[in-house]
């Protein structure tokens, strides 16, 4: 009915706007810190086997529920099962637009300021980068600047159009980060004692292993693949019959974890050879690297190409997230997209005050307050994304039922064609699977084990 919407200008703008959605901080930021703290390759292997079981037929599914219906997620479950309660999924999908671009945004303004920071060389040793860290996340008006910066950034993507705004981009953005990247890995992966970090990320270290890699395993699948919140349903609603589903995912699936393998190598490398420790958490891309900048030859250019590529990555992700909630207000409010994008990105900008508010004014009044950002995180990753990916499974394999959605993905689909083996996936693995890491993670983080 909608003939008016917008279709991705070519093939190939598809695939690299999803893979530009994919491939973000989770990548470059959360996948070598929680393989840092997991055991190294065993988190890698538990990973990959939950992209092969999980991520390939959620990621099938999501571009096929998008191009059947043509609409953002409310629209979509709205549209595929009118008159009941299945909108409520597309809802929580764009509740998790909201929560995740508040934080999402806070991280890629630090890394937006570390450009400028690096510029100005890294303090020496560990503890100086430490310092640099607690002074800029404890500050104010730079935390904010920077978070308001990188969303109107984004908002004025979003403002262009799917064409004009989102592929233009991601068609420019992509090239100069792969580039990036392979400079950053190189410089590190020639450092001398190298060694270690590179068979850190290729030998298991199964001990390291507890009921937590889990849930970790689950909530990184859905984050790095931008699955469970409709970020992908509403790329795939400006495709075209003749695109290639089954094709599609595996390359932006294929992306995806080549980026976060080859970000491990940019990382663990240089972070061994200067014997820093890889298990350092979520500091691991602010405080450590900082430090391993600061000790290496040519270090500060090497921090300036690193938090480039950090913040492109970071870019082409949330511009995937505003379009969610954005693609909901055009299609069920009627406003011009720039009217929508402003006002979404405004709230957004908003709800990211309070972690930042966290880190520097309240952080003395309760241990909680400086924790909200990890508290979105946890809602947003560990709750809202695998809850949203299972009830889309659900959903797929029962209420719409599968075959519906094998005969979508297989329109247009020329080498790979998806079969009946999606059938008991969508059914009841993925949906017990992660309902039970979730709920079990759950209990795990209330009780405070
Ligand atoms: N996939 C993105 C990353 O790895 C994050 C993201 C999650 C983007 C959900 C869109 C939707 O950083
Ligand atoms: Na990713």
């Amino acid at each position: 009915e909608n003939n008016s919407r917008e279709q991705w200008g070519s093939k190939l703008g598809f695939v690299l706007a999803a893979a530009g959605s994919a491939v973000g901080l989770g990548n470059v930021w959360r996948f070598p810190f929680a393989t840092g703290e997991h055991g190294g390759a065993a988190f890698l292997f538990l990973y990959l086997i939950a992209v092969v079981l999980i991520g390939y037929p959620l990621m099938v599914t999501e571009i096929s529920l998008g191009r059947k219906s043509r609409k953002n997620p409310i629209g979509t479950y709205k549209n595929l099962a009118p008159d009941t309660p299945w909108w409520l999924v597309g809802g929580l999908g764009v509740i998790t637009g909201f929560v995740l671009l508040s934080y999402y945004s806070v991280i890629a303004g630090w890394s937006l300021s570390y450009i400028f920071r690096s510029l100005g060389g890294f303090p020496e040793g560990i503890d100086a980068a430490n310092i640099m860290f607690e002074t800029h996340i404890s500050g104010l008006l730079e935390p904010i600047l920077y978070h308001l910066i990188f969303m109107v950034i984004t908002v004025g993507v979003i403002s262009a159009g799917v064409v004009k705004g989102i592929q233009k981009v991601v068609e420019m953005l992509m090239p100069v980060l792969a580039i990036l990247l392979v400079a950053v890995v190189f410089r590190s992966v020639t450092l001398e004692g190298a060694r270690e970090g590179i068979s850190f990320l290729f030998r298991p270290d199964f001990s390291a292993v507890t009921a937590k890699t889990f849930l970790s395993v689950i909530g990184q699948s859905f984050f790095t693949l931008s699955l469970g919140m409709g970020a992908i349903i509403t790329y795939g609603s400006y495709l075209s019959n003749k695109d290639d589903i089954p094709t599609s995912s595996i390359q932006i699936i294929g992306a995806d974890t080549l980026l976060a393998i080859i970000s491990g190598l940019a990382i663990f490398p240089a972070v061994f050879a200067l014997g820093f420790d890889p298990g350092e958490g979520p500091g691991l891309v602010f405080v450590t690297l900082p430090a391993v900048f600061a000790e290496m030859p040519l270090g500060g250019i090497f921090g300036v190409l690193f938090f480039i590529l950090l913040t492109i990555a970071a870019l082409t992700s949330a511009i995937s997230l505003l379009e969610v909630v954005v693609a909901y207000v055009i299609d069920e409010k009627n406003w011009p997209r720039e009217k929508a994008a402003l006002t979404v990105g405004g709230v957004i900008f908003l709800i990211g005050l309070p972690p930042i508010l966290g880190y520097s004014v309240w952080s003395e009044a309760t241990t909680f307050a400086g924790n909200i950002l990890d508290t979105y995180d946890f809602i947003a990753n560990s709750v809202m994304l695998p809850l949203g990916g299972a009830l889309t499974s659900i959903f797929a394999g029962h209420a719409l039922g599968s075959k519906n959605i094998v005969e979508e993905a297989n329109k247009g689909a020329t080498s790979v064609k998806i079969g009946n083996w999606v059938a008991p996936l969508l059914r009841y693995v993925i949906p017990i699977s992660v309902l039970v890491v979730m709920l079990f993670g759950i209990y795990q983080t209330i009780t405070g084990e």
